[in-house]
């Protein structure tokens, strides 16, 4: 199905769940109606589309993932983590309201997303009961929160290339990796090895690619502020290893990642390929 039509309905479904008339929902509607590209919502659209599951069933399950990276989003560009002033061509949302405000629209959008799962009918207890947990530790202080703290801590550091994988893998990839995972919990596979393989390298390769366009993209094309990571003198690829070795090294990556799909024996993979080809050559 085409990707367009699936973002609509995702960007449609999102402003239901969030139609309050107050100073809350509008905040939050602001931060989710945006130019994001919405890629882990439609990979996993994707994915459940190649097992011939019908994608319209998991839009909770989308609208979930896109929920707890918005909330990651608003978060990490507080004063007090990035201190970015615009995303998405338009003002933070802390800048747009208040910092309050931003802290509460991350707090209620990482709160309602395990309400969102909880409501796809099409999946047994037990299914809900591993994506939640695999949510949690994808995002909490073991994930996506450890890896914030990682990055913050070696902000002015010196820093090694494990140390700079480990922040990639928790802060990235460990949410990129959830639409694979969520495949092998519907099909009831015992070994997620090859899902985490999948995920692992895309997503430490993804963030690469972010880390390459700060330096190399414009705020127009971008809508963030660029050349912001050398400016706190943080730690990323492009800095240890410069731009031509990352990019080896994310093509490197893609190229694993790629041949663990063909892997899975998807029923139809192309467009699942086709859509991580554009991830990784993506200009924004
Ligand atoms: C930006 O993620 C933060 C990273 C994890 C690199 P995206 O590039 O997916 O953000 P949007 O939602 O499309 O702007
Ligand atoms: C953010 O990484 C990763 C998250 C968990 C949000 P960055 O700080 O590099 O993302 P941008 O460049 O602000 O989008
Ligand atoms: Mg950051
Ligand atoms: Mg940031
Ligand atoms: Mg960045």
């Amino acid at each position: 199905m085409a990707i367009d039509f699936l973002k609509v309905e995702l960007q449609k479904y999102l402003n239901l769940i969030y139609s309050d008339d107050n100073h809350l929902h509008e905040a939050i509607r602001y931060s989710l109606n945006n130019k994001g590209k919405k890629v882990r919502p439609l990979l996993l659209l994707l994915l459940l589309e190649s097992i011939e599951l019908s994608s319209s069933h998991y839009m909770p399950l989308a609208a979930a993932l896109e929920m707890v990276h918005t909330y990651s989003l608003v978060h990490d560009d507080l004063p007090a983590i990035d201190n970015d002033n615009y995303r998405h061509n338009r003002l933070t949302v802390h800048r747009q309201f208040n910092e309050a405000t931003a802290v509460l629209v991350g707090d209620s959008l990482l709160t309602d997303a395990f309400l969102e799962i909880s409501k796809v009918t099409t999946l047994s207890a037990d299914q809900k009961m591993k994506i939640v947990s695999l949510f949690a530790t994808s995002l909490g202080s073991r994930g996506m929160v450890y890896g914030q703290s990682l990055d913050i801590e070696y902000e002015n550091k010196a820093i090694d290339l494990e140390t700079l994988k480990e922040i990639h893998l928790n802060k990235t990839a460990k949410l990129l990796t959830i639409p694979f995972k969520i495949i092998g919990i519907i099909n009831d596979d015992e070994d997620n090895s090859l899902y985490e393989e999948i995920g692992t390298n895309l997503g430490i390769a993804f963030q690469i690619q972010d880390d390459i366009l700060d330096v190399v993209s414009t705020f127009e094309v971008l809508g963030k502020s660029t050349n912001k990571d050398v400016a706190v003198n943080k730690g990323t690829y492009v800095k240890i290893l410069g731009i031509e070795r990352s990019k080896e090294e994310l093509v490197n990556r893609y190229e694993i990642a790629t041949i663990a799909i063909k892997k899975l024996n998807l029923k139809y993979d192309e467009d699942i390929l086709n859509f991580i080809g554009y991830l990784i050559k993506r200009e924004l």
